[in-house]
């Protein structure tokens, strides 16, 4: 045990602890917003980079052999999908890679579909492109969320939807979704010929018993979908910026080169590519490690709220490191926000940022940091049940 280190992030330019008063209004809070981990990364990865620093040459460079192979190892062992390194493409991260794609494979006011409450980028990305974006909620069924699929279809068709961005697992309620579930929407997709983007990027962090199944391993989808995954988020490397995008067709696979080339981005740089490569050879034991703190601040968040805030509603985490709390039995949708950042000193991200005013009661907590932090959280969150 203890491969693990807690850091404290604040003066070191991090956007989640350096960067509140611009999203926030105000410095002194507790972060517990943006996707990243207050943990330094594994050894293995420490080690590599400071290999490669001594090594005081900084030009041009090509990806060593090992790291695709690292990648397409980590994929099969862990996820039960064989890639092929052909089918492989590099984005700085899946936030690019999405609106890429969304250039590649569509047009100008094409509809493309999303299932709020979702990570907001993917709405932004939509819209900054000149989409049409069409939205299927999910459905909250006693604080557990599944898929509408007659809404979803339904909009498709009505709508003739060309592009579907899958969030899976799904941040912010926390599904890893089914195979059947899965399977469901890729038919779906399928019989109507519209493609899907498959954003796995929270693949690794699978915090209760199911498993993750890449939507591409689960038939043959080929001709409609692009995988986007990455490390950034399993091993905390999101300044690296390094993703991957797997694309099986041919067809569609030049229609992305053909768009990465005239934008003149297909590589990636040196210390993204090292980083990656040793994490994935080495750092296994890292992330279990990360895991179990995850599970046991899960857990702790879950029994704190249960003796101080019974009446809030925790989702039930399945995987990613980010809790969804609903607080509209305490505060109003209109205070949230103030009440969170004025009397409770909390930066995290807000409800409505995931889907509008139907989510403005619920606040997502990013789990991925120490103890100690945890239970600051609970005292600060304790103080709005104290006048109900
Ligand atoms: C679902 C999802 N996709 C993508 C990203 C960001 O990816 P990147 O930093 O590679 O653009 C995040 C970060 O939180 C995320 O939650």
């Amino acid at each position: 045990m203890n491969l693990v280190k807690y850091r404290d992030r604040k003066n070191t330019n991090s956007v989640k602890w350096d960067n509140l008063k611009n999203i926030f209004g105000q410095k002194d809070l507790l972060p517990l917003w943006v996707a990243d981990m207050d943990f330094e990364v594994p050894d293995c990865v420490k080690e590599a980079l400071h290999k490669y620093v001594e090594e005081g040459v900084f030009g041009y460079s090509l990806p060593d052999r090992g790291y695709a192979k690292a990648f397409i190892d980590w994929e099969y062992k862990y996820h039960g999908y064989k890639v092929d390194k052909k089918w492989i493409r590099f984005a700085p991260g899946v936030v690019p890679a999405i609106s890429w794609i969304i250039n590649a494979l569509t047009k100008e006011g094409d509809p493309v579909i999303i299932t709020p409450p979702v990570y907001y980028p993917f709405k932004q990305v939509v819209t900054s492109n000149k989409r049409a974006l069409v939205e299927s909620h999910l459905v909250n069924k006693d604080g557990y969320y599944r898929i509408d699929f007659e809404d979803f279809e339904e909009k498709i068709l009505d709508q003739g939807v060309k592009l579907f961005i899958l969030c899976s697992p799904h941040n912010p309620v926390g599904r890893v979704w089914d195979r059947d579930e899965l399977v469901r929407l890729l038919d779906i997709c399928k019989r109507n010929g519209v493609y899907v983007i498959a954003d796995e990027i929270h693949q690794d962090i699978i915090i209760g018993d199911k498993f993750q199944y890449p939507a591409a391993s689960l038939g043959d989808y080929s001709k409609i979908l692009v995988t986007l995954t990455a490390a950034t988020k399993t091993f905390n490397l999101a300044a690296c910026q390094n993703s991957f995008v797997i694309i099986e067709d041919e067809d569609l696979r030049s229609k992305y080169d053909v768009f990465t080339e005239k934008i003149r981005s297909g590589s990636g740089n040196a210390f993204g590519y090292i980083a990656v490569q040793a994490a994935y050879e080495a750092g296994r034991d890292w992330l279990e490690e990360v895991l179990d703190i995850i599970r046991a601040n899960y857990s702790f968040l879950k029994e704190g709220l249960d003796s101080r805030l019974p009446k809030a509603r925790l989702t039930p985490l399945e995987g990613t490191y980010l809790a969804w709390l609903d607080l509209g039995t305490y505060l109003g949708s209109d205070e949230i926000e103030e009440v969170i950042k004025n009397r409770c000193g909390l930066a995290v991200d807000f409800g409505s940022w995931f889907g509008g005013q139907k989510y403005a009661s619920f606040i997502r907590i990013n789990l991925a940091t120490s103890r100690e932090n945890i239970e600051i959280l609970l005292d600060r969150l304790a103080l709005i049940g104290e006048d109900k």
